[in-house]
């Protein structure tokens, strides 16, 4: 049995990126593993969410998440901020981080180059505070996007850094968890980049039917391929990326086939089918989420029940790291 671990910033509604990238695989996880699953709410804090808002977006990302079918009976689900063991392990980590390496993290780089108006020590420690939530149970395994690849490498030379300062095999070293052969990355609609909050370019679980067919007609397409079996235009593999996605296998390789002969005038119905799988995927999350949005009995239950499991592993790891460093109580 492994240990799983793997959280989400409550900024704005989950997409289909988090869908693909995070939730899936946990779902796979949680059915025989030990598995942790937690709102990234320090996290978000980098941007300073309005406080007014900050709760009202750990409300949406739960309910959704509960309703994609993360099963606190099977996962502890809870808030990393309900959590001070993890705020205590990320201090102690951050002596083991040089500031050389957190320089280089691309995610870092580009949130300067994005916003160079709010660079602050805490969004350059992210994944130190990352490492933390991930060490506190000494997990195996993460099930993230490809986006946090770079976050994950950090977290193993914490850990062996760990390992090797205090000259003992304490740590794991965790990797993300992915079924398929590749880490996956879902596209943006726009023809542009990866599908992400902050690049306007994204299908959220709950959009209703109307907008998500708006939304997939309104992707980048152009007159078709130009011959037979010709390499495909970025935008045009995002569209496929998705498809892969939701669709399946038979529907995708019969639009493979189409792109392969080199036929025109298949794009529209490519993305009839697109939305139509998409709002099959969907539709019972979005129902599902009304019912336990507004639910606050059973959202406390879930998130206190959740913390206290979370909080009796997270207890140990803290005091045994403490003890191997050399903290020692009269
Ligand atoms: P975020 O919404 O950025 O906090 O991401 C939460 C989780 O979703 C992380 O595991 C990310 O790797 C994953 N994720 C976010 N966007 C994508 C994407 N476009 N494709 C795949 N995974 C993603
Ligand atoms: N950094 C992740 C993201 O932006 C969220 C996250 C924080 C996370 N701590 C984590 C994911 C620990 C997995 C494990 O998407």
């Amino acid at each position: 049995m492994s240990i799983v671990v793997s959280g989400v910033r409550p900024t704005g509604n989950l997409h289909l990126g988090n869908y693909y990238g995070a939730i899936t695989n946990f779902l796979k996880m949680q059915e025989r593993n030990e598995c942790y699953f937690f709102i990234a709410d320090l996290h978000s804090l980098t941007t300073h969410p309005d406080p007014k808002m900050l709760h009202t977006n750990v409300r949406n990302i739960l309910s959704e998440y509960l309703a994609c079918g993360i099963d606190p009976e099977k996962a502890a689900i809870y808030m990393q901020s309900d959590i001070p063991e993890i705020v205590q392990l990320y201090l102690l980590l951050n002596m083991l981080a040089p500031i050389a390496e957190l320089k280089k993290t691309v995610s870092f780089k580009d949130k300067i180059r994005k916003n160079p108006e709010n660079i602050n020590a805490g969004l350059f420690t992210y994944p130190v505070l990352m490492a933390a939530d991930i060490l506190i149970f000494n997990a195996n395994y993460v099930p993230v996007g490809k986006d946090q690849e770079q976050h994950l490498e950090l977290t193993r030379n914490y850990a062996s850094r760990f390992n090797h300062r205090y000259n003992v095999n304490y740590f794991n070293q965790p990797t993300a968890y992915i079924f398929d052969k590749e880490l996956i990355e879902i596209p943006g609609l726009n023809g542009s980049g990866k599908m992400g909050k902050s690049e306007s370019n994204c299908i959220y679980l709950v959009d209703n039917p109307q907008i998500i067919e708006k939304k997939v007609r309104s992707a980048l397409t152009d007159n078709g391929p130009v011959g037979e079996n010709t390499p495909k235009p970025d935008y045009i593999e995002n569209l496929f990326t998705l498809l892969r996605a939701v669709s399946t296998p038979e529907v995708v390789s019969y639009y493979e086939n189409l792109w392969i002969v080199g036929a025109t005038k298949w794009y529209s119905n490519l993305k009839k089918q697109l939305a139509e799988d998409i709002i099959k995927l969907t539709i019972p999350i979005r129902q599902r989420v009304n019912d336990i949005r507004n639910d606050d009995t059973y959202l406390r239950k879930v998130t206190q029940e959740g913390a206290e499991k979370a909080k009796e592993t997270a207890r140990k790891t803290l005091k045994e790291v403490k003890q191997l460093m050399g903290f020692k109580s009269f």
